[in-house]
Parts: C-alpha cells; structure tokens; sequence
C-alpha cells in the first residue's frame, strides 16, 4: 500500500495528469488509528489553483468537455461509477487509512459514492427546461446551463462520498470541476481522479488540489475565474467563503452541519428508534454533519426511553479499521481534544454521564479514540445542547408535549435534519411541517444516507440543496431564449 500511496499524493491532479507542485510544500498525513505519519501530500499553491481553473475553462470552452451532450457526460460518469466499483478494494483500503473508518463503513462509504455517480449518470441527459407562453409572435424556451468552472471544497468526515456528492452532479450537468479535498484526508479523492481519466473523462474536466485550507482552499474560493463555490465544512470558513463569493457575486452552496434532535415520544416503536438514534451519532465516530446529537424526549416517559438508549449505548466499542467495530478513532489530535473538552465541561457543569461506551483492548495507545458517551438530562441553554460537538457524544433532554418538543427542537441556530419517533401519524405530520430543517425522517433517520433525497440546510446550517436532482438545479443556472417569430 505505502507506494501505492506515494504514487497518488505526488502532486496537484490537473488536466488528467499528477502534476508536481511548483513550490515544494509537504503537509503530513496521519493515520487516525495510530497517530503516525504515514505519507505527505503535496500542496497544490496559487500556480497549480491558476493551472487548474484555466484547465476547467479550456475544457469548457474549447476542449472536448464542453462540445459533449448530456448522455456522453452521462456514459463517463457511469464508467466512473463502474471503475469505482471495480477498484472498491483499494478505495477502501485509502478511506479507512487516511480516516480510521472501520471497515465496513468505509466499504459502505465507497459503495455510496459508486451510487451517486451512477444516480447522476441517469440524469444527465433528463434536465428539462420549458416553454413559457407568452406574446403571440414569441416563442420562449429555458435551458438548463452549467454555471462554468466550480469550485468544490470538501471536508475530511467522508472524502469519497463527498467527492460522489458534489462532483456527479456537476459533471452531470456540464461544469468543471475543481476539487480541494481536506489536508487531512485526500488519498481516495486523489485516486478517483485517477480512475476518471483512465476511463476516459476528457481532459480540463476534473481537477483535484491537495493541500491546507489556509492555503489552497483560501487561494481558489477567492480565484477570480471562478463561478461558483459548494463547501462543506466549519460554519466559520462556511461564512467567509460566503463574504468571498459575495466579492465576485457569484453563488455559493454552504453546508455547514447542524445540531439536529430526534423527537422520541412515549409511543414511539423502539425497536426501529434505539438502534436509529445510536447509530445516528456514533457512525463515523459522530463526525456527520447530519448527525442526531439531541435527543428530546417525552417526559412521563423519560426514565423507560433513555434507559433503552443508555441500555445500547453501554455496548458500544471503538476500536480500529480492521476490527470493526461500532465506531473508529476520530480524525486528528485536536478534534480530539476539542471533544474531550466539552466532555470536561459536561462534568463540570455536574451533568449525569447515563452510559459510556468503551475503547477495545488492543487499539494503538497513539491513535484517536474517544469513548461514546451519553449525557442527559442536559439543559437546553447548555452548551453540549447547542454547539455541534461532532464526536460520538450525545445528549438527552425532556419535553412535556408536542407544542414543547416542537419549540425544542426548533431552539438551535443550527437547521439540518431531525427526526420524529411516534406512531401518532397526525403528529408526526404536524411536527414534519413545523421543524425548521432541510430534512426531516419520520420513524427512521439516515444521517447522511439517501442519493435521491434533496439535502441541505436552513439557518446556521446553511443554503443550498444537494443530493437528488436539485443538486443538479443548484450546479446549474437557467437561460432564458425569447424568439420574435413575428
Ligand atoms: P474546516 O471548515 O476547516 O474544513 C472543511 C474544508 O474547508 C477543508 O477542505 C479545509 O481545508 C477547507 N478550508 C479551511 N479553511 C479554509 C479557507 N480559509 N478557505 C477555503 N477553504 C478552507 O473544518 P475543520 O477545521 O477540519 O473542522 C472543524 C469543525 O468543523 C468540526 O469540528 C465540525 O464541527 C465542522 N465540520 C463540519 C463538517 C460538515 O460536514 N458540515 C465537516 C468537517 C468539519
Ligand atoms: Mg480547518
């Protein structure tokens, strides 16, 4: 595996080839599972992001990329999906290295991002536009555009999805697009570009550029030939790129996590509920944007229902990629600490601890794990109530009826997903429509599951709509074509 590694993090990926970098900086890369370095990327700087973007606008403009039709562009990201498939081994290898996942949810990752690529594949060819009435001797059609060369910044939680995610729609729809993966997690990214050239993507199409945030991410979002920027990550970098785009007047898609809650009443079927509301926080460690970290719970009933999640969680275990367990370690040292330290002022703010789950025997002392843990009743004004912890620590707080839990659950400057537990369909209706989120499960919850689903959020969480065929709406801008036929 290591020259495997060495050969795909050599450089910036520009007009389908591994270029080297033109000013020789090196970011280390370390394994979450035992805290080492295992290989360096090579940070793609001001030059690699010019060559990059004018690679993207060649593609569009005189290259081959631009002159395809949407079932050609349709056909390319269907042999992607199929060469991801066919190299799932290796990409699953890379994911659960550069993030500690354990196996099988890197496997399930890798699995999903074929998907989004085969999902967009179908709809390439099927963005509609419309004839609109007007004046007689008119004839008014729209046409969907691709907004041109997008910049994509994408974070470390899911680097394979992530690039599925934003990527195939955009493709699909015809734009060019400019990758900067995180500096903490690239290698699948950096190989998926690989597999798009040698399954034949046309050249200037695709580009990734490894390196930091403050660095190669700064330097693209704020590159002037760029016309629109998707993140996902930090709602503080969400926001400046938000002022940067706003310089140029270009859009932008930010999401930006949330602090979504699961609204468990007393009638609720635990059976499917327990299990979707463990899950919903410890997968991938609790580092999902979309992960359920407030439970919100009908009081007369508190004591059974935490005790059955207190019960599940209790069982839980980290442990590393190979064994497999229910979560791995965290991405890096200070995600770590930055857990740890709300899990300090949990205590301190004499918080019960009502579970804990455990660190298996055998884990590498160095590497980053952290013990799920279960909080609760937790005030609503708390801080582990209110900001997105991202890690495997969740939080349990009562409501008295539905008109509470509906004022709970809408008491977060943050507006994502959340979830409903009742057999009460009415309720489960009326709360549906009154959550402000993007998203909102009755009796199930997928934090990050659902290709078709549109996904986004509200608030503090974010604009914008990924995911389904609206990703492909918001990659895209309409033309409107107005014929005076006389
Ligand atoms: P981050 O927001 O710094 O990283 C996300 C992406 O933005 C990475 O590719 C990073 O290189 C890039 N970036 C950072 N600074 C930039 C800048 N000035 N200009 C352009 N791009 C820039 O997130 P970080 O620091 O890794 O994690 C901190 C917290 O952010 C987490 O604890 C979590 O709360 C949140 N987060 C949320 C995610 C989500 O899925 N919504 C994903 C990752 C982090
Ligand atoms: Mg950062």
């Amino acid at each position: 595996m290591s020259n495997n590694v060495e050969s795909i993090v050599k450089g910036a990926f520009i007009d389908n080839e591994l270029v080297p970098v033109a000013i020789d900086v090196r970011v280390p890369v370390v394994d979450p599972t035992t805290g080492a370095v295992f290989t360096e990327l090579h940070e793609a700087g001001t030059e690699e992001v010019d060559a990059a973007v004018a690679a993207g606008r060649r593609a569009l403009e005189q290259g081959e990329w631009g002159k395809l039709a949407g079932f050609e562009r349709g056909r390319l990201l269907s042999r992607l999906s199929r060469a991801i498939l066919d190299n799932a081994e290796e990409l699953v290898a890379l994911e659960s290295r550069d993030t500690g996942k354990p196996l099988g949810q890197a496997k399930a990752d890798i699995a999903a991002t074929a998907r989004y690529f085969e999902f967009y594949a179908g709809a390439a060819d099927k963005m509609h536009g419309e004839t609109i009435p007007y004046f007689r001797e008119f004839f008014v059609a729209t046409e969907r555009e691709p907004h041109g060369v997008v910049a994509h910044i994408i974070p470390w939680n899911y680097p394979a999805q992530m690039f599925g995610r934003n990527v195939a729609p955009s493709l699909a729809v015809g734009n060019a697009a400019v990758v900067k993966p995180a500096e903490d997690a690239c290698l699948s990214v950096l190989r998926m570009a690989q597999l798009a050239a040698e399954i034949g993507f046309p050249a200037g199409a695709l580009a990734v550029l490894p390196g930091r945030g403050s660095v190669t991410g700064a330097a693209l979002s704020a590159h002037d030939d760029i016309d629109y920027i998707a993140f996902t990550g930090s709602p503080g970098v969400g926001e400046m790129i938000q002022v940067v785009a706003a310089r140029r007047a270009i859009g932008c898609t930010l999401e930006l996590g949330g602090k979504s809650p699961h609204l468990l009443f007393g009638d609720a079927d635990l059976s499917l509920a327990v299990p979707a509301i463990v899950n919903g926080i410890v997968n991938n460690a609790g580092q999902t944007c979309s992960a359920g970290s407030r439970v919100l719970v009908e009081r007369a009933h508190f004591d059974r229902l935490v005790g059955a999640i207190a019960d599940a969680f209790g069982k839980l275990r980290a442990g590393t990629p190979e064994m497999n367990l229910d979560l791995g370690p965290v991405i890096n040292q200070r995600q770590r600490e930055r857990i740890e330290r709300y899990c300090d002022r949990a205590k301190a703010d004499g918080i019960p601890l009502l579970a804990e789950g455990r660190i298996a025997d055998g884990t590498p002392s160095d590497g980053f794990f952290v013990a799920p843990r279960l909080y609760g009743p937790v005030d609503p004004n708390n801080i582990l109530a209110r900001e997105e912890v991202f890690g495997p620590v969740l939080c349990v707080m009562p409501f008295e009826d539905e008109a509470d839990a509906l004022r709970l659950a809408n008491d977060s400057e943050f507006g994502l997903l959340a979830g409903v537990w009742t057999r009460d369909g009415g309720r489960a209706f009326r709360l549906a429509r009154k959550i402000r989120a993007g998203q909102v499960y009755i009796n199930g919850f997928a934090a990050g599951g659902g290709i078709e689903l549109p996904f986004g959020g509200v608030k503090r969480s974010g604009h914008g709509r990924e995911k389904g065929l609206a990703a492909m709406e918001e990659l895209s801008t309409v033309k409107t074509i107005i014929h005076r036929h006389g």
